[in-house]
């Protein structure tokens, strides 16, 4: 009795400060970072039950009880909440991406109560558009460039996805997948490019200057690149390039490009192709050479049997 009870009061202040900070993120939090693994919702998402609770407490957001986000439910867990508790704003953009969402759209529209100016960018965006306007669900929300909004950490911060080191493996988890890219005919060679550019070399070596994909075409309001808002539209790139180069001109800033080669671009188009076709033939000759070894070896070995059988 006498060793359990200085533990009992080292943990009751700990306790009742959970309590105090806040009633709801005490009770969810009890179920959901003692619980593990994953579920599949109806609609055939796969969804994490985990929330981990230190991670949580350590994000921007993590001043912040459940229910700030998650709108539907009430302080009595997974009841639905009151009528009239969710913004008109947060309800009407929940009802435009509910196929967006993997369980609870209200959630993932209820960045918009805090963070207005950011959503209506990403809503008129490239992006957006495609999951507001053409009710597909490629195109870029929130979290899948912040990542889960359980852990978001600062842009500055090494864990942030879309820290300088790391957004540009964020952009690629879409435009380096085959489907999508297949789908919106962008190709999955823009990543290629980038790393082969002069831009994409300095970036590997962390040059500090170095420009990223937001750096040419913004973080949220990504426009089509021939669209005139585009920072990288014609009329428009003597300005952005400008913002590192001093003084860029129409001439210099044809010099960046991610499209694929192309007829515009015969001779490196042709070394392209003539290398691939090299490449094949060295290939198709080791493989020759490989296989007729291994046929000669094979009627070697039958004939010695046969002469052997023989012999007997
Ligand atoms: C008594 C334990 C318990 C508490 C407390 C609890 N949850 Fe859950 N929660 C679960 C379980 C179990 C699941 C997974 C299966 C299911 O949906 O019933 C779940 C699933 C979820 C999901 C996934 C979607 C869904 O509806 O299935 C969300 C979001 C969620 N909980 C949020 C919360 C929030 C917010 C709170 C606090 C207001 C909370 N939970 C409190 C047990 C709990
Ligand atoms: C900043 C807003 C925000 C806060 C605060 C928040 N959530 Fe979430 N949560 C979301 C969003 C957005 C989703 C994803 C919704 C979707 O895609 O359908 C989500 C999803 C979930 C899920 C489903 C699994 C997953 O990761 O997709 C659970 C469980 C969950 N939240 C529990 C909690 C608990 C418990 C808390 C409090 C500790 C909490 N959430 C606080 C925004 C928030
Ligand atoms: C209740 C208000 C509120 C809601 C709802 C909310 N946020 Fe935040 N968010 C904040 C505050 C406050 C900060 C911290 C701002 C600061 O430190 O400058 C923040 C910070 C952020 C940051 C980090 C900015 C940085 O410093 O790099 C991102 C990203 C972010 N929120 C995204 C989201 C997303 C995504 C959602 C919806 C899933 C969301 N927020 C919902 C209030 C909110
Ligand atoms: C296509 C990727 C992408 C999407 C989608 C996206 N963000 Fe961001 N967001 C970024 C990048 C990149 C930055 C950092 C910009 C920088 O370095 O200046 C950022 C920065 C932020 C910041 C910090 C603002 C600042 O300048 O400090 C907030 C807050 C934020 N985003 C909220 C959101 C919200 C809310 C959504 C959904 C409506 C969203 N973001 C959607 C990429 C994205
Ligand atoms: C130095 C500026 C610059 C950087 C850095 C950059 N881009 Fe681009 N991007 C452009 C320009 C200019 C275009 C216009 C089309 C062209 O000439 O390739 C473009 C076009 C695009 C297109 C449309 C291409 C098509 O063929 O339809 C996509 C998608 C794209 N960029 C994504 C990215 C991604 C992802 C990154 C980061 C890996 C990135 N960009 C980095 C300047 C840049
Ligand atoms: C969740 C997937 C996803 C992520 C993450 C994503 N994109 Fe996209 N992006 C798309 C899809 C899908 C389209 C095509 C949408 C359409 O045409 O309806 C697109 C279109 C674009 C375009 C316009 C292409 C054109 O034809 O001119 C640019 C530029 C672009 N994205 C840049 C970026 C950058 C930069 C990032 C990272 C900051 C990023 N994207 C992150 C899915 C994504
Ligand atoms: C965020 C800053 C930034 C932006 C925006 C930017 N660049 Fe660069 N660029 C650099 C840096 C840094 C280098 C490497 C310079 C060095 O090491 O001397 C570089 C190098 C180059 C080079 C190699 C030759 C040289 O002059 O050093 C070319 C060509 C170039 N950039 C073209 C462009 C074009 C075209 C655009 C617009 C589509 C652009 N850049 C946008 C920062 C930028």
């Amino acid at each position: 009795m006498r060793r359990v009870l200085p533990i009992v009061f080292i943990l009751l202040p700990l306790l009742c400060f959970t309590c105090s900070a806040s009633a709801e993120t005490f009770t969810c939090l009890a179920c959901h970072s003692a619980m593990k693994g994953k579920i599949r919702t109806e609609a055939g998402a796969l969804i994490n039950v985990n929330v981990d609770g230190e991670r949580y407490a350590g994000s921007v957001h993590g001043g912040f009880d459940c229910l700030t986000c998650h709108k539907q439910f009430s302080s009595n867990p997974h009841e639905p909440a009151k009528a009239g508790n969710i913004p008109k704003n947060v309800a009407a953009i929940a009802s435009k991406i509910a196929h967006k969402a993997k369980i609870d759209p209200v959630a993932l529209a209820a960045c918009a109560e805090c963070h207005e100016d950011a959503y209506k960018s990403v809503q008129e965006s490239i992006h957006g558009k495609n999951v507001f306007d053409k009710k597909q669900s490629d195109g870029a929300l929130c979290t899948d460039c912040h990542g889960s909004p359980h852990y978001i950490t600062p842009k500055n911060t090494a864990t942030s996805l879309v820290n300088k080191k790391n957004i540009v493996k964020t952009c690629g988890e879409c435009h380096e997948n085959e489907a999508i890219a297949k789908k919106y005919d962008f190709g999955t060679h823009i990543l290629d490019r980038y790393y082969e550019s002069f831009h994409g070399k300095k970036y590997i070596i962390g040059h500090p200057n170095a420009p990223t994909c937001v750096n040419c075409h913004n973080a949220h309001d990504i426009k089509k690149w021939d669209d005139p808002k585009s920072p990288v539209a014609w009329d428009n790139r003597t300005q952005t390039c400008g913002k590192c180069h001093k003084g860029a001109t129409k001439k210099f800033v044809t010099a960046i490009t991610h499209k694929p080669l192309g007829k515009d671009d015969p001779i490196p188009y042709w070394f392209e192709k003539a290398l691939i076709v090299l490449l094949l033939s060295v290939f198709a000759f080791i493989f020759g050479h490989v296989i007729l070894e291994a046929i000669s070896e094979i009627r070697d070995k039958v004939l010695k049997k046969g002469k052997e059988e023989h012999h007997e």
